[in-house]
């Protein structure tokens, strides 16, 4: 029998989640699932910390999502990188959660 960690959940389907980000809803936070690569999945807060936007929004350019407002990127570790740099501004970057493929779904530990 597999081991599942403790607070994993299934997530998404996975080919869900390579053709686009994914907004989920788990135990009341809004999560935005996307594929890094073909084998990677990032996890984190659907919420951008310039402007409020929803990431799932967005779309997914070398592994990061970008905001569709005003087109910050983040990777799987929720760092943000913004156009000309300055994210001095922002708030509290999202959170990034544990996350892997099993069958065909993205699972996290929320
Ligand atoms: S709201 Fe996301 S980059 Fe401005």
């Amino acid at each position: 029998m597999k081991q599942v960690p403790s607070g994993s959940r299934a997530l998404c389907a996975l080919e869900a989640a390579r053709e686009a980000p994914q907004r989920v809803l788990c135990d009341g936070r809004a999560l935005v699932v996307w594929m890094v690569d073909e084998d990677r999945p990032g996890v984190i807060d659907d919420r951008c910390p310039h402007g409020n936007a929803r990431l799932s929004a967005g779309y997914v350019l070398y592994g990061r999502i970008v905001c569709p407002l005003h087109m910050w990127t983040f990777g799987p570790d929720g760092r943000a990188q913004a156009p000309g740099g300055r994210t001095e501004a922002a708030g509290p970057a999202p959170r990034a959660y544990d996350c892997w493929i099993s069958g065909d779904q993205v699972w996290a530990r929320v």
